[in-house]
C-alpha cells in the first residue's frame, strides 16, 4: 500500500484509541437511560457526570453551565436562537465568515423579524473590534463571532470583542469548534457568555458537542420534550459519546501546548516547502494569529478541485477552498469576504494537520503537489 496522508483534521479527526476504550462499556454494559432512577440508569448518569465534571474543570467553569448537544451545528443553533427567542425581537451582530451553522441561523432569524449585521473582515480574515462597537445598537441582543475560522484558521480578537460585549451587557456567543482543545480559552477573561465546541474535531466521536452557557444568560430552549440538561435541551443524552468527548478533552488538556508547537512548525515547513517549489502561490489567513495546524494556500489560475483530486491519487487528503455547485466552480465565501481575487480564490487548498502528521508526511505532500500544479498549468489555456 502506498503512502496515505490525512491533512483534513479541520473536517474531522480519527477517534483516539483511549477514547474508544473509555466509550466501549457504555454501549452494552453501562447502557441504562441516565434519567432512570434505578442502578442501571444511575451508572450511566455517573459516567456522564464524570465527563461533565472533567470538561468543566478543563474550562474552569461550573458543570451546571454545560449542555450536551448532537454537534457543533446544534450548539450554534441553540445559542443563537435560544438568546433571540428569549428576547423576542432585536438585532444581532455576526461576521461574514462564520460557519454556515451560524450564518444560516442568522439568515433564518431575519425571516422571523430579527435584524442582523454581517461584519466585514480584513485581508487576513480578521474582524475589527471597532466595527463591532460601531454596529452596536440600543436593541442589540447578541453578538456571535467565531474563535477561529475553519478554512483559513485566523484567530479572532475575542477578548477585545468580549470586553465591548460586557460593557454593553450584550451576550457574546463564540463558535469555538475549531479552537476548543487546540488553543487556550478563558471564558471569563475573554468575556464570553456562550461557547460552542464539538467532539469530532479533537479525536472524539462524531455527533456530540457542548454548549457552555454562562449562568444568568437569558435564553430559552429550542427543542422541547423531557427535562434533560436542566430543561435546556430535551432528549436522552448520547452517554457513550459524552464519555468519549470527556476523555478526548482530557487528552487534549495534556498535550495541547506541546502539540500546538509541533503543528505550528510542521505547518510552516509545509508552507516554506511549497513556496520554494511552486511559483505563484500564496498563504490565505493571518500569518501568525492562526490555528497551529492550518495552512490554506492559493495557487493562482489553477482550480483547487483538480489539485485535491491529484493529491487524492497520491493518497493525500486535503480539502478544496472552492466548491462545485451546479456545474460551475464557486469560490469560498470566506476568501471572497477577505477580498481574495477570483484568480487566487479558485485555487485555494486547505491543509489541516493533526496528531498523526509527521515531517515525512509534509515533505511527501510538498514533493507531490509540485508536479500536479505544474501539469495543470501546462494544460491551462493561455490567458492575456
Ligand atoms: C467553525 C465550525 N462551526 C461549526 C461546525 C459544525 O460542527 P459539527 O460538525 O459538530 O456539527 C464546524 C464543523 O466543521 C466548524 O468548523
Amino acid at each position: 500500500m502506498s503512502r496515505r496522508v490525512y491533512l483534513d483534521h479541520n473536517a474531522s479527526t480519527p477517534v483516539h484509541p483511549d477514547v474508544v476504550a473509555e466509550m466501549l462499556p457504555f454501549f452494552s454494559e453501562t447502557f441504562g437511560n441516565p434519567s432512570s432512577v434505578h442502578g442501571f440508569g444511575r451508572e450511566a448518569r455517573d459516567g456522564m457526570d464524570q465527563a461533565r465534571a472533567r470538561m468543566a474543570a478543563f474550562m474552569r467553569t461550573s458543570p451546571d453551565e454545560l449542555v450536551f448537544t448532537s454537534g457543533g451545528t446544534e450548539s450554534d443553533n441553540l445559542a443563537i436562537k435560544g438568546v433571540a427567542y428569549a428576547a423576542k425581537r432585536g438585532h444581532l451582530i455576526t461576521s461574514k465568515i462564520e460557519h454556515h451553522a451560524v450564518l444560516r441561523t442568522c439568515q433564518w432569524l431575519e425571516t422571523q423579524g430579527f435584524a442582523v449585521t454581517y461584519l466585514d473582515v480584513d485581508e487576513y480574515g480578521m474582524v475589527d473590534p471597532d466595527d463591532v462597537k460601531h454596529a452596536m445598537r440600543p436593541d442589540t441582543i447578541a453578538i456571535s463571532i467565531m474563535h477561529a475560522n475553519s478554512e483559513v484558521g485566523t484567530i479572532q480578537p475575542i477578548a477585545a470583542i468580549g470586553a465591548l460585549a460586557r460593557e454593553r451587557g450584550v451576550p457574546l456567543h463564540v463558535d469555538a469548534v475549531q479552537t476548543f482543545g487546540k488553543v487556550p480559552i478563558d471564558v471569563d477573561a475573554m468575556g464570553i457568555s456562550l461557547l460552542s465546541a464539538s467532539s469530532h474535531k479533537i479525536y472524539g466521536p462524531k455527533g456530540v458537542a457542548l454548549l457552555w452557557i454562562r449562568k444568568g444568560t437569558r435564553m430559552v430552549s429550542v427543542q422541547h420534550g423531557g427535562e434533560h440538561e436542566r430543561r435546556r435541551r430535551a432528549g436522552t443524552e448520547n452517554v457513550a459519546g459524552i464519555v468519549g468527548f470527556g476523555k478526548a478533552l482530557e487528552i487534549r488538556g495534556r498535550d495541547m501546548a506541546a502539540e500546538a508547537t509541533r503543528l505550528t512548525a510542521l505547518r510552516d515547513r509545509l508552507w516554506d516547502g511549497i513556496r520554494a517549489a511552486v511559483p505563484d502561490v500564496k498563504l490565505n489567513g493571518h500569518p501568525t494569529e492562526r490555528l497551529p495546524g492550518t495552512a490554506n494556500l492559493s495557487y493562482r489560475n489553477v482550480e483547487s478541485e483538480s489539485i485535491v483530486l491529484g493529491l487524492d491519487l497520491k493518497g493525500v487528503g486535503v480539502s478544496a477552498g472552492s466548491a462545485c455547485t451546479s456545474g460551475s466552480v464557486e469560490p469560498s465565501y470566506v476568501l471572497v469576504a477577505m477580498g481574495v481575487s477570483l484568480d487566487w480564490a479558485m485555487g485555494a487548498v486547505r491543509h489541516s494537520l493533526g496528531r498523526s502528521t509527521t515531517a515525512e508526511d509534509i515533505d511527501y505532500v510538498v514533493a507531490s503537489v509540485e508536479p500536479i500544479v505544474r501539469r495543470l498549468r501546462e494544460k491551462m489555456p493561455v490567458t492575456a
